[in-house]
């Protein structure tokens, strides 16, 4: 047994032999081609041998940055492409656009870094990089470099350069896209999530764009059938295994990297990906819906409001909170088939607390994104033309959610039944997509 065991032993080192030579070889040469910055010669330059990232987060080599995607932007004149990435704001060096175009390599442009001026304290901010395509370059990949050409890294990684234009435009296929920035933790609110995505739909959304870091494994299972269907559009969404992602919205109070899983990033991502293809976008969470009080769609709403403020693209629309510790008293809603579903159900939550406007009142935002380069959550940072505040009457959020002057009683609370204006349509549709992410018992 023992001496069989040892013959096998040598037989298996012999052959392994050739193998570890071969290792010890390559680990020699490895350094000169790996590290550091090799001279490329111009012929070497000609092609492009690119590693393509389908990453939505990629760091970007020889920096402590990462790249999440790039975008043609030729709204102004001085650069085609913008890059939206998270920078580390100790560590911001002059950077060099490259292209592949084709096949082969472009020579490097000036790139323009421009950090996000809301970082909270955070090291880490939203940061856009804009630059110029040369000439005779039908870009496709891009990358940024810290050398200008002549001194190119041997390995580089580009990511796509989207919202090329492909001469077959047809204008936006969506009229509404609702950007929901950044699903984290074990968030388990299934039956306001499936509540929320079908009153969407009910309005008119065409798309729902989500950010995910990680949820609930329920949930999760709702979200797939969504993106089945084509409505949902799931992002994934990272950041953790690159940073130390802040639960907060300030550096001082909640630590880490960057601010709240890097909404404000995801928030401009959407945007972008919006650009071309959606006439309007929402800037919301995903307990919150823009609600149009005197009309039944968004679009009839904007149908109402664009021709009033023709050269207005951001519209605020005022939050208002609905308990959700407070309960419609004669329970019609309280529908046996979502006993069993996690989460809140809205249309049992109808009392409106109203907004103390003498403190700051956050607003969410309808946008036409053509009109916007750079936003916050609740603001701007960058963008053309006024804004207008949407009075209450016509349109604004519903948000079922804790109080937030939970010392209002009661009487000091509205009425407010509009959700119940589409719960004929509203509670058929939920219950067919909770049924086929198998979170309704089927003989319900
Ligand atoms: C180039 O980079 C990619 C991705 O980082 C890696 O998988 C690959 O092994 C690298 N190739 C070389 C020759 O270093
Ligand atoms: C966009 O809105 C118009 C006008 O209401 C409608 O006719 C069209 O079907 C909508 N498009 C989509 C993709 O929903």
């Amino acid at each position: 047994m023992e001496s069989s065991d040892k013959t096998l032993r040598v037989k298996f080192l012999i052959l392994l032999l050739p193998v570890l030579i071969f290792i010890t070889f390559i680990s020699m040469k490895a350094p000169s081609v790996i590290n550091g910055f090799t001279t490329i010669s111009h012929k070497a330059v000609a092609t492009c041998q690119a590693t393509v990232s389908e990453e939505s987060i990629t760091p970007l080599k020889n920096t402590k940055h990462f790249l999440v995607s790039a975008y043609v932007d030729q709204r102004k004149t001085g650069h085609d492409i913008r890059i939206i990435g998270i920078f580390r704001r100790d560590s911001i060096q002059a950077l060099h656009c490259l292209f592949c175009c084709g096949s082969h390599l472009s020579t490097t442009t000036a790139a323009t870094t421009l950090q996000h001026s809301d970082n909270f304290g955070f090291a880490f901010v939203t940061t856009d990089v804009k630059c110029q395509i040369p000439s005779g370059c039908s870009a496709t990949l891009v990358t940024l470099v810290t050398q200008p050409d002549g001194h190119l890294s041997p390995n580089l990684t580009f990511i796509p350069l989207k919202n090329r234009k492909t001469g077959e435009d047809r204008g936006p296929k969506f009229n509404f896209t609702v950007c929901i920035s950044n699903l984290f933790g074990d968030y388990n609110n299934v039956l306001q999530f499936a509540q929320t995505l079908e009153m969407y739909r009910l309005l008119g959304v065409n798309r729902v764009v989500i950010y995910k870091t990680s949820c609930s494994p329920d949930l999760d299972h709702l979200l797939q059938v969504y993106s089945q269907d084509g409505f949902v559009e799931i992002v994934p969404w990272p950041i953790d295994k690159h940073l130390n992602p802040s639960r907060g919205w300030q550096f001082s109070q909640h630590g880490g990297d960057i601010h709240y899983f890097g909404q404000l990033t995801t928030l401009n991502e959407c945007i972008y990906r919006s650009m071309e293809r959606s006439h309007y976008v929402l800037l919301n969470d995903i307990d919150e819906i823009i609600m149009p009080y005197q009309h039944n769609t968004l679009m009839s709403l904007m149908s109402f409001l664009q021709p009033q403020h023709p050269d207005t693209g951001v519209f605020l629309i005022e939050n208002h909170i609905f308990p959700k510790k407070h309960f419609e008293p004669s329970g019609r809603f309280h529908l046996p088939q979502w006993n069993e579903v996690p989460g809140v159900n809205i249309l049992e939550h109808i009392y409106r607390e109203e907004p103390s406007r003498k403190i700051y009142h956050p607003y969410k935002m309808l946008l036409q994104p053509k009109f916007i380069e750079q936003t916050s959550v609740h603001e701007l940072l960058i963008n053309d033309g006024p804004r207008y505040k949407v009075p209450p009457e016509v349109c604004r959020i519903i948000h079922v959610r804790v109080a937030l002057q939970g010392s209002l009683k009661l009487e000091e609370l509205h009425v407010d039944k509009r959700l119940w204006d589409f719960q004929e349509k509203l509670i058929p549709n939920v219950d067919r997509m909770l049924r086929r992410a198998g979170l309704l018992s089927s003989e319900t």
